[in-house]
């Protein structure tokens, strides 16, 4: 790369390949100030030659189906991959690095499921592999936790990472509407795909969440040992109850770490009002995390999108366009990263939220206040709302710290009683 102009090989030109070259054409003059070199999108593959687009890359660039096209072109100094899903990209990107390009990709689920082969191989050939734009679209966050808090040891980060997921909550939250109702408006506006199972089952924020865990504690969380819960069962009653108490749902995503283990899932919970992170509304990501040396820090940005992710895509090739300092792919020196030691989910401790609906009578709120004690759970507020025929009476609990082994068999136990008439329901309380 010691040309003067940097030739990049771009797989897709969707919603954020498009984004990308928008920003190069627009502020090309601005890039060549800072990196006195121009950048060219030389060569873009697709899947569709004919399909119309809404950007036009100069008129030299050339457009193909064929990844042959991408990795034997000498002049191509980067391989950028926004073509999304997992074997495609996994083997273009194994093939890019394997032929000696460095690559920029935004691929949170391939790097969340195969990013240590594909970390370990960047290592051995000594390449770069660039992934700003996988978490949180247009904020910072893999820069700032590589770099710029690197000297810090992170006790825990919280993130709202799913502007899907959080746009449904707002939603919810402002307007009273149902889930259901409120995804259907998700979808017409284009933040939920047709199909929103990893936004709202949480899948998304999880994969996420993986990547975020790997750069702060330079430890590999594999997700099949995350606990996650997404937010397609959480009901308007909850939130509306929620607020009165004085607190908001949101699908958050989280690592704690205590005396070296470390807990992380992605779960619909509790926060109070007044928490910065409550007010992060609409489509929005944020991450909160807590340095020991910084103390708290917050970052808040569009987290999809053309424009936002196309930046974080671009601050990746100008980084690996300065050739005077070796690439830093994880943060850690390690060729791959070691397994955390995970602290089992049972032993996890959280303030709770239990709903019951059961029947009026005298007598049950003695007896779930009994269960609770019996598993050392100790009630901060408790409210029981007005019989409505047929339905039941909802009794809601929140309780003081409890360890989640003991809220589980509290519940179990509870859930047992013939007064109980329908699942209960329970959100952690952050
Ligand atoms: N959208 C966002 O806001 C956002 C935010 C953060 C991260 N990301 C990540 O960025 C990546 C791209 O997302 P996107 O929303 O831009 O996707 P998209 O709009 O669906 O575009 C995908 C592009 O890749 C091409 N493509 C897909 N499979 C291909 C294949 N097998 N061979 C050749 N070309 C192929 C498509 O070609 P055709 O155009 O010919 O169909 C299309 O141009 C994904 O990994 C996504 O998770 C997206």
């Amino acid at each position: 790369m010691k040309d003067s102009v940097i030739h990049l090989g771009l797989a897709g030109l969707g919603t954020v390949g498009s984004g990308l070259v928008k920003i190069i054409q627009e502020n090309s003059d601005w890039i060549t100030r800072r990196l006195g070199k121009t950048l060219k999108v030389k060569t873009i593959m697709v899947r569709d030659l004919d399909k119309p687009r809404n950007v036009h890359p100069s008129p030299d660039t050339h457009f193909t189906t064929n990844m042959d096209e991408l990795l034997h072109d000498p002049d191509i100094d980067i391989v950028v991959e926004l073509a999304g899903g997992i074997d495609f990209p996994r083997q273009l990107i194994t093939r890019a690095l394997s032929a000696g390009k460095s690559v920029v990709t935004a691929n949170k689920a391939l790097l969340a499921e195969h990013g240590p082969e594909l970390f370990e191989l960047a290592a051995q050939k000594n390449l770069g592999l660039y992934y700003e734009a996988s978490v949180a679209g247009g904020i910072p966050i893999i820069q700032t936790l590589k770099e710029s808090l690197a000297g810090n040891k992170i006790k825990s980060i919280t993130g709202i990472l799913n502007g899907t997921a959080n746009f449904i909550m707002s939603e919810m939250s402002e307007k009273g509407e149902d889930f259901a109702a409120v995804l259907a408006k998700a979808q017409a506006k284009g933040y939920a795909e047709a199909d929103p199972t990893l936004d709202i089952e949480g899948i998304d924020a999880a994969h996420k969440l993986v990547i975020l865990i790997r750069l702060a504690y330079g430890l590999d969380f594999p997700m099949d040992r995350l606990t996650i819960n997404g937010i397609s069962q959480v009901e308007q009653f909850d939130i509306a109850l929620a607020q009165e108490f004085g607190y908001r749902i949101k699908l958050l995503a989280q690592v704690r770490e205590k005396s070296g283990l470390l807990h992380a899932g992605v779960y619909p919970a509790l926060l109070r009002q007044d928490h910065i992170l409550a007010k992060v509304d609409g489509p929005f990501n944020s991450i909160l995390l807590d340095g020991n040396a910084v103390g708290p820090v917050m970052l808040y940005g569009q987290g999809a999108g053309d424009l936002p992710t196309g930046s974080a895509v671009l601050a990746d090739i100008l980084a690996l366009s300065r050739t005077d300092c070796p690439p830093n792919n994880t943060g850690f020196l390690e060729t791959r990263l070691p397994l955390a030691d995970i602290l089992a989910p049972e032993l996890t401790v959280f303030r709770h939220y239990f709903r019951f609906t059961v029947v009026d009578r005298p007598g049950v709120m003695a007896s779930i206040a009994g269960v609770l004690g019996e598993y050392n759970i100790s009630i901060a507020q408790v409210v029981q709302r007005q019989y409505a025929p047929d339905a039941g009476v909802p009794i809601v609990f929140l309780t003081h710290s409890a360890q989640m082994k003991n809220a589980m068999a509290a519940l179990d136990t509870i859930k047992e009683f013939s007064f109980v008439l329908a699942p209960p329901v329970h959100y952690r309380i952050i």
